[in-house]
């Protein structure tokens, strides 16, 4: 495979940490919801293994090809769901660990008629390894797991070798965008992404709230607390394709 990124993301060893960046979460999910799973996954859903052939086929996966925005956490889908909607030109892949989310989504996709999104269940860092380079248009990451202890900041999914990996996968000009209301992870993912020596800081620092990223549960329970939110806006060095 070749690639144009002068900062190849190649000293990231294939699984170099098995350290994961969730919470083994349980959660019921609603009738409709398991109904939805059952009905929709077949035709909407992609398994993550250890071993997921790679790279992806997204044409096929998709059955077209379009910029592709990639949904890091999707939590219960909402923002996934909002987005695809008003952005039908460009594709969304999901990517979740916990079921409850992933049904809830499959459930909104049927129900706003939405052909552009696909739902990828397990650790998002495994799908990105398995994914082409420079195929992504845009990645999101918004409100991830803060992980607050010093101790379990190496579960961060903002860090150094994972950004490198990220980068790597977006075309020239493409969009990493964080968000988070956590003041002290804003600042850890701010160094981290401006150290990237792939990645260019458009805003210089952070950017303003952009008004196509939906307001969800994290955002609502953060302004009520009084809790400021904090958008990073990167893109990837390099003209376009
Ligand atoms: C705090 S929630 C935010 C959900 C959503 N982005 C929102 O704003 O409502 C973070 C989510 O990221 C998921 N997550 C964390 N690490 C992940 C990984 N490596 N792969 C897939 N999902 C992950 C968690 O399961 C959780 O649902």
């Amino acid at each position: 495979m070749t690639t144009t990124d002068p900062h190849p993301a190649a000293t990231v060893p294939p699984h170099a940490s098995r350290i994961r960046t969730f919470h083994p979460r349980r959660g019921r999910m609603s009738g409709r919801q398991v109904d939805a799973l059952d009905r929709l996954w077949s035709a909407y859903g992609l398994t993550i293994t250890d071993d997921l052939a790679a790279p992806v086929d997204l044409a096929a996966l998709f059955g077209r090809r379009a910029p592709l925005v990639l949904e890091i956490g999707s939590g219960m889908g909402d923002a996934t769901a909002a987005m695809a909607a008003a952005d039908p030109d460009r594709d969304y892949l999901a990517v979740e660990v916990h079921t409850p989310g992933i049904a809830n989504l499959l459930d909104l996709v049927e129900g706003r008629g939405l052909g552009n999104v696909r739902v990828a269940r397990g650790d998002a860092l495994d799908l990105v390894r398995a994914l082409p380079e420079e195929s992504l248009d845009a990645v999101h990451v918004f409100f991830p797991d803060p992980w607050p202890k010093a101790r379990h900041h190496k579960r961060r999914i903002i860090q150094p070798a994972h950004v490198a990996l990220l980068r790597s996968r977006l075309v020239p000009g493409g969009t990493l965008h964080c968000a988070t209301d956590w003041a002290e992870y804003a600042e850890a993912m701010r160094e981290t992404l401006t150290a990237d020596p792939g990645l260019v800081d458009v805003h210089g620092g952070y950017a303003p709230r952009p008004a196509h990223r939906p307001v969800t549960k994290f955002e609502r329970r953060a302004l009520t607390a009084g809790r400021p939110v904090f958008d990073l806006v990167h893109l990837k060095g390099g003209a376009p394709c």
